[in-house]
């Protein structure tokens, strides 16, 4: 029987990852639906330049340090839409940064990583000939906080001159894209998020004792709904999560395997090039990021702001 078109579509028809002798044809239908609704976006004070089919956009003609209400109403659009949006050339420093957002909440302290000097809330990733970048597996930011971050802003201050590229993963669509089996079974689980397997390794047993008791694991829905909008999230990332709740081992190890690589899958990804004054902007609720670390020895300087959100539900 010799595979055609027609073959492969009535055989696939209503799947979105079917199996098919090993060939996967790729989510189709929740991709184009969401490239779509993307497709029919006005705005009309800012210039939007799309770099994903369902996510990423660069802004265009904005200043950060200098937004009127206006301009900054259809910058929070289009992040919510576009789930990252990416500044170029923005000549500002720490202090405009840390401004623009805090126009989005409240912002966090990291109680793990560097801060600037004289700026707690600025998370500094400076990497180079000592120290390569580890930020290199899919997470959302501090899911192990009970309030993980709402956004983070991050601005480049050094760059290499290849590599060090960040890329950029739609939970929403990637929920979207899941078997209605497997949405069935993942309606109601919750997932244990606990930092003690990643920043935990390199605390002494005090300080991990005393910080687990600060920051206990905390339960999060596996399936989130954005406060803003209203859509479906699959919220698990390998860094941050343990386990399912009430799971048992077998299951917990392939729906977990099987929910991760929902990031993995490029349909869903955008990747950001980085230039000196460059600014991604990224909705930590309905994205998962990954520091590419391809650069090393050379030196990759970044400056992080993040903004408190709301507890998952
Ligand atoms: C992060 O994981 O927040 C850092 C991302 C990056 O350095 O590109």
């Amino acid at each position: 029987m010799r595979v055609t078109a027609s073959r492969i579509q009535s055989a696939t028809a209503g799947h979105e990852i079917p199996p098919f002798g090993g060939m996967t044809p790729g989510p189709r239908t929740c991709v184009a639906e969401e490239r779509e609704r993307l497709d029919g976006l006005r705005f009309r004070r800012i210039g939007v330049r799309r770099l994903g089919t369902t996510l990423g956009a660069e802004i265009e003609g904005v200043h950060l340090g200098k937004l009127d209400e206006e301009t900054f109403a259809e910058v929070h659009r289009a992040w919510l839409e576009f789930k990252v949006v990416f500044f170029r050339d923005q000549k500002i420093e720490a202090r405009e940064q840390l401004e623009f957002a805090k126009r989005f909440g409240e912002l966090e302290e990291h109680p793990f990583l560097d801060a600037k000097a004289d700026h707690e809330e600025v998370v500094r990733f400076e990497k180079g000939p000592e120290l390569s970048g580890f930020e290199n597996l899919w997470h959302s930011d501090v899911s192990w906080r009970e309030v993980p971050a709402l956004g983070s802003v991050l601005r480049a201050v050094e760059v290499p001159q290849i590599g060090g590229d960040t890329l950029f993963s739609d939970m929403i669509t990637a929920y979207a894209g899941l078997d209605d089996e497997i949405r069935e079974r993942i309606e109601g689980l919750f997932a244990v998020h606990d930092f003690t397997h990643s920043f935990g390794r390199v605390l002494d047993a005090e300080t991990l004792a005393e910080r687990k008791k600060q920051y206990p694991a905390v339960l999060h829905p596996v399936v989130r709904t954005h406060p803003e909008t209203g859509r479906k999230i699959l919220y698990v990332n390998p860094i941050f999560v343990s386990h399912l709740d009430g799971v048992d081992a077998k299951e917990n190890a392939w729906l977990l395997d099987l929910l991760y690589r929902q990031a993995t899958v490029p349909e869903y990804q955008v990747r950001f090039t980085w230039q000196p004054g460059s600014v991604a902007f990224w909705d930590n609720r309905s994205v998962q990021h990954y520091a590419v670390s391809d650069y090393s020895p050379a030196r990759r300087v970044m400056e992080r702001v993040a903004i408190i959100g709301d507890r998952p539900s």
